[in-house]
């Protein structure tokens, strides 16, 4: 997908006062000279300030860090975790179609939010508060499928749970991230298997021990 900055563009950007100071703050952990090396978090930052990144914002970071504009274009318009246009102002929602997600339901999700939302991604709702977009990877493949808004991950999704999900972001409530499946992690649906567990039932499995034990019976 061809990405660039959208038309209509706001005339200025600036960060608060406490965004400023967090920036200032991050800048300190590179080394002299390598201030540059803070793009990624500050476009983030300002992301978060406007709800999406325009490029007032692209051009600020730029001279916050420095550097010259087109190099922060180019971040900008590489990493599709920067949202180049307007978003939904309650959530946009970034639905993995990659291919764990695929063979568990994603086209579900896609479905929810093409009858939900809006037809094509991109589009904002008519209510202005909801987004959408289909995005590869997002690394989180042993619970898929699942959907990333803003820096949160809600995975083991099903229509019925995305729903839920959708029905709550309405209601201007914040749902819990994670699992929909009460997983804590990416553990098996049957449970954790602990390290001390697995010496335990080593014995009983291993090959060689059954090998040995069967020869020492005959
Ligand atoms: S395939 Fe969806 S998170 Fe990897």
């Amino acid at each position: 997908m061809l990405r660039r900055f959208h038309h209509t563009q706001p005339e200025s950007f600036a960060f608060s006062e406490e965004n400023r100071k967090w920036a200032e703050a991050q800048i300190t952990k590179y080394p002299e000279g390598r201030q540059a090396s803070a793009i990624i978090p500050l476009l983030w930052r300002a992301q978060e300030q406007e709800g999406w990144l325009t490029k007032p914002a692209t051009e600020y970071v730029a001279d916050f860090l420095g550097m010259a504009h087109i190099r922060a274009y180019e971040v900008a318009t590489f990493y599709f975790m920067f949202q180049l246009r307007p978003v939904g102002t309650t959530a946009h929602i970034q639905v993995c179609g990659t291919t764990s997600c695929m063979i568990c339901g994603a086209e579900d999700l896609v479905e929810v939010c093409k009858e939900r939302i809006a037809e094509k991604p991109h589009q904002v709702s008519p209510c202005g508060r909801f987004s959408w977009e289909e995005v590869e990877c997002l690394g989180a493949c042993a619970n898929a499928p699942m959907v990333q808004i803003g820096k949160d991950y809600y995975e083991d999704l099903s229509r019925a749970s995305f729903e839920t999900l959708l029905n709550d972001l309405q209601d201007n409530k914040k749902p819990l991230p994670g699992s929909r499946k009460g997983r804590f992690s990416s553990e098996p649906e049957s449970g954790i298997k602990s390290l001390s567990e697995m010496a335990r039932q080593k014995d009983e499995f291993s090959p060689a021990v059954s090998l040995a034990q069967s020869e020492g019976a005959s």
